[in-house]
């Protein structure tokens, strides 16, 4: 299981945000919070920037939550050597990393409930990356956008 994970949020996903550090952290795990500290209207690029640049540096796991995962994903996956991933089931997540090493997850704290986040990040941190032809496939995303 990945060890460091670097969360951020806005106010939409700050609730979820709170809950899950709780859990990672009663799980061993070493959190990072980026942010934000209230539930205060804020901007969501600020806070997946932050989460991005430390997660593409190889700092750890990225966690990114918002209203849907989506604002978050777009801006995240602007950042070279990150791969954003909205995730909404287990499957995804387990997929996300299997076959797309994905390396910050997204989540929608209007999408999903507490119980089925809890289930998409421990699939997300228990999955390892299969490589291989996947890892074929993840090297031709640099080729094909550049
Ligand atoms: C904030 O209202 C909302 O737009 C934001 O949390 C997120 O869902 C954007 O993608």
């Amino acid at each position: 299981m990945a060890k460091t994970i670097i969360i951020g949020s806005d106010h939409g996903g700050f609730n979820l945000k709170k809950h899950l550090v709780a859990v990672l952290e009663s799980w061993g795990m070493n959190v990072l919070d980026m942010g934000p500290d209230c539930a205060e209207s804020c901007d969501y690029p600020e806070f997946a920037a932050s989460v991005a640049k430390k997660a593409a540096n190889g700092e750890g796991l990225g966690i990114l939550i918002c209203g849907t995962g989506l604002g978050m994903s777009i801006t995240a996956n602007r950042f070279p050597g990150v791969r954003a991933t909205v995730c909404t089931n287990e499957f995804m997540a387990r997929m996300a990393r299997a076959h797309n090493d994905a390396n910050v997850l997204c989540l929608g704290e209007r999408v999903i409930g507490i119980g089925v986040a809890e289930g998409i990040v421990k699939a997300y941190l228990e999955t390892e990356f299969e490589g291989d032809r996947h890892k074929r496939r993840i090297d031709l995303i640099e080729t094909v956008s550049k």
